[in-house]
């Protein structure tokens, strides 16, 4: 008799095709929390476990980049309480990880207006950058008060300062000068974005990166989303045809 589906193994992950950089927005904490007649925060420290979880998935899988939305330009104006939460868990998770992270060979970028963090946030962040700088079996971007249009704007900044001082030509400006000038610069634009709780919205995250990206929305929340729930959506990837706008061959 053949196995009830549920019952079924999981489709292999086929390792040739996993995606080179995976992003996710990691959302649900709120509801998650809610849902145990919780505070928020306990939702946040319940989501930083499974960062963890998702980061040595992330490694397992072999994917190469894994993007997290940490703390969105928006997030500043939730209550002060939550945004000093949020901060300390960042501080945290740094405090926490930093050494296991180095060994495991992650390098830890931290993108977007890092201007606006606390002194003592500001100083951890240097501190597992410049820790985990030399590694290379995954990039982990921590998007931390990050927005895709502030980031836009700062690139035309960018490119106006450049043509003005004479070091580009108005007629060079193309995609990849713009690129160039991201703060993911050097960073393949993501394969996979996962978005977490059902919510269907890109929510300015890498407005300009996700051109070409593969979207799967999890309905997990996510402190519950981890390594089994990585491996699904990788696997749903899998399945994808990416076409690019062009034509099957
Ligand atoms: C969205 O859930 C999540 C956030 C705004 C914060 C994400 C933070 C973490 C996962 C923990 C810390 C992360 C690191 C890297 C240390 P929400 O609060 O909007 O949830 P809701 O939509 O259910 O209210």
């Amino acid at each position: 008799m053949p196995l009830p589906t549920l019952l079924a193994p999981p489709a292999p992950l086929h390792v040739d095709t996993t995606p080179d950089h995976v992003a996710i927005i990691m959302d649900g904490n709120g509801r998650w929390a809610r849902e145990r007649h919780l505070p928020r925060t306990f939702g946040h420290r319940a989501g930083m476990k499974a960062v963890r979880e998702v980061v040595e998935g992330a490694i397992e899988a072999g994917v190469k980049v894994l993007s997290l939305f940490a703390f969105s330009q928006e997030n500043w104006q939730r209550p002060p309480a939550e945004v000093s939460a949020l901060m300390q868990l960042l501080e945290e998770y740094i405090a926490r990880e930093t050494s296991e992270l180095a060994g495991r060979g992650v390098r830890v970028r931290v993108l977007g207006d890092l201007q606006r963090l606390s002194p003592t946030a500001a100083a951890a962040v240097a501190h597992v950058v410049e820790r985990t700088a030399d590694n290379d079996r995954l990039v982990l971007n921590l998007f931390i008060s990050y927005g895709g249009r502030a980031e836009l704007v700062e690139a035309a900044r960018r490119v106006a300062r450049d043509v003005v001082e004479g070091r580009l030509s108005a007629d060079a400006i193309d995609e990849d000068a713009i690129g160039a000038r991201l703060y993911t610069a050097g960073c393949p634009d993501p394969d996979l974005l996962i978005r977490t709780s059902g919510e269907q919205r890109i929510s300015n995250f890498l407005l300009w990166q996700l051109a070409y990206t593969e979207l799967v929305i999890s309905p997990v929340l996510w402190p519950e989303f981890g390594r089994q729930q990585l491996f699904d959506a990788l696997r749903e990837y899998q399945r994808r045809d990416r076409r690019f706008g062009r034509v099957p061959a």
